[in-house]
């Protein structure tokens, strides 16, 4: 059985390689697109990726995902710590979602300890660097298979 995905990514991702690369790892989000992407394709799912720094833009790729997508792998960035729009929005399309982080976020400042989002999402997956969304595809595809066993 062949799964679609969505892979989000929030705010200032578009920097990686450069941004804080002791915190984050020197990998480009062009890297991680790619080696999600390969890791579905090993495993048989389709994955489609965007990067946005704007809140919109992420709740209207949400949405539109409802058309096309079976579960959402979605590092939110900062929003991740604030943005009940991005939380209302995976609610309202009911999508199975794995919240994945680069760094351990638990184990960074107070303000990052937070997330707003997780309660709407399957679980949560921080820490491994590029290898979180990684895992986090697999968790996600492992949930879904569970949920629609292959005949
Ligand atoms: C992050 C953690 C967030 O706190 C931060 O704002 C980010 C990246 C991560 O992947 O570790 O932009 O989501």
């Amino acid at each position: 059985m062949s799964h679609r995905i969505l892979l989000l990514h929030g705010p200032n991702l578009n920097l990686l390689g450069t941004r804080e690369p002791g915190i984050y790892g020197q990998e480009t989000l062009a890297q991680i697109d790619e080696a999600v992407q390969a890791e579905g394709r090993s495993l048989g799912a389709e994955v489609r990726t965007l990067q946005s720094n704007h809140e919109g833009a992420l709740v209207d790729a949400i949405h539109q995902g409802r058309e096309w997508a079976q579960g959402l792998v979605i590092n939110p960035g900062a929003l991740t710590h604030y943005s009940i729009a991005l939380r209302d929005a995976l609610s309202a399309v009911a999508l199975p979602a794995v919240e994945v982080h680069l760094s351990n976020v638990h184990a960074r400042e107070e303000f990052r300890h937070h997330s707003v989002i997780a309660p709407v999402c399957v679980g949560q997956i921080a820490g491994f660097g590029a290898f979180s969304y990684v895992l986090g595809l697999r968790a996600l595809l492992h949930y879904l298979q569970k949920k629609h066993p292959a005949q």
